[in-house]
């Protein structure tokens, strides 16, 4: 076993037998962040109304003044959300999405926001483009699905099933007035941000996928134009202070995940900021070729034709390949191939999208060459006792 490999993983205290493969999906979170965690924790129990009445309020201003500098936005324009799922919510009750609406999202859309705005009673449009999609095809399919009833377009910035990234810039322009809400889920601590530059109306990103702070970490960026109308989640008695900071205090609950990102993001830093995604984008270019060579190889007839430069717009820490054809065609294929991969301690869920069987590799620090040979070992084990010709 690599040296340099387990000794990254014991940062995080993870499992060195199971190979951690999809690091983003729910994040790492390093023992010196859960233990700056822990620390805010029992500086609360030593005096929990103290900390409430005269503490509380002001660290999380720190905080969310914290997670601005790192997002490079304005101070002004960035309040702490809990995750995406929360943003979400916000903003379609923001820009009042309701029945008789439109809500434009694409067929590489995370699920929540359609779950979202079909709950207000909204209906769902779907701006349809394939993975090799130009950016002016992927404009021009968001602009087709806008009309007079769409109240806001839905763009990933990172897209989930595909691990794609989108011109969002592009979308911008060509849906003209409509506002746009910008799913960055995965770009905080993997793309060079300029939020404003992107010209939405709403942007959200998670902190804890790759930004190694603590579970339920979060930002939501809101333009000066809906700020007053982006209201918490949660109506506590800070509602009145607007936004942003209106947003830190949803009530009496557990802060110390909130507290301890600035220690995240300086993990983050001194393990190389954004070379970690630089150095995942090189290590998933030789993965995913490796990947493929093996399996292709084991089910010769089964295998896609792959090119080890597609997709050519991948995200920089996560990466598609093909699977076999018919790897994962019935309903219940995804979950049942993941349980088996994951029985045998390896952690990268197969994808289904459009019809298509693919394997979303992703890489973090702790990741190196060694570990696509093993996924590879476990997948066509696997896909062998699902093909007959094997
Ligand atoms: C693109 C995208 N949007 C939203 C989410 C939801 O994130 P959370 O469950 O942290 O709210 C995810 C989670 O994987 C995602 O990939």
């Amino acid at each position: 076993m690599d040296d340099v490999r387990d000794e990254i993983l014991d940062l995080f205290d993870a499992d060195e037998t199971v190979l951690h493969l999809n690091p983003g999906a729910f994040g790492m979170v390093p023992r010196a962040v859960r233990t700056v965690q822990r620390r805010w924790a029992e500086r609360i129990e030593q005096n929990p109304l103290r900390f409430f009445r005269l503490e509380c309020q002001e660290e999380l201003a720190r905080v969310r003044l914290d997670v601005a500098r790192f997002l490079d936005a304005d101070a002004d324009s960035i309040a702490l959300v809990r995750n995406v799922s929360e943003a979400t919510g916000i903003v379609l009750d923001a820009v009042g999405v309701g029945p008789g609406d439109e809500v434009v999202v694409s067929n590489h859309g995370y699920p929540t926001i359609a779950q979202a705005a079909l709950v207000r009673g909204a209906e769902v449009v779907v701006a349809n483009f394939g993975i090799d999609a130009t950016d002016d095809e992927i404009a021009q399919a968001f602009r087709e699905q806008v009309g007079e009833r769409t109240k806001l377009v839905v763009v990933d910035q990172i897209t989930s099933p595909t691990a794609l990234v989108l011109p969002v810039a592009k979308v911008v322009q060509a849906v003209g007035d409509t506002p746009v809400f910008v799913d960055a889920a995965h770009s905080a601590g993997t793309l060079d941000l300029d939020i404003a530059a992107l010209g939405a109306a709403f942007w959200a990103t998670n902190l804890h996928k790759w930004c190694f702070t603590p579970r339920g970490t979060g930002a939501l960026w809101v333009t000066a134009d809906w700020r007053e109308r982006a209201r918490p989640a949660v109506t506590s008695w800070t509602s009145e202070k607007g936004f942003p900071a209106s947003h830190d205090f949803p009530g009496t609950i557990d802060f110390t995940g909130m507290l301890a990102i600035a220690e995240g993001l300086e993990f983050w830093r001194a393990h190389g900021g954004l070379q970690i995604a630089e150095r995942s984008r090189q290590l998933l270019s030789i993965g995913s070729e490796l990947v493929h060579r093996r399996v292709a190889m084991a089910l010769p007839d089964a295998m896609p034709d792959y090119d080890a430069s597609w997709p050519a717009r991948t995200a920089p820490t996560m990466r598609i390949i093909p699977l076999p054809d018919g790897a994962v065609s019935e309903p219940g294929d995804v979950s049942a191939l993941y349980a088996a991969l994951s029985g045998r301690g390896v952690e990268c869920p197969p994808v289904a999208f459009e019809g298509m069987g693919l394997v979303r590799l992703g890489a973090g620090l702790h990741n190196d060459e060694l570990d696509y040979d093993r996924y590879a070992e476990a997948l066509v084990a696997e896909l062998g006792r699902r093909f007959d010709d094997y």
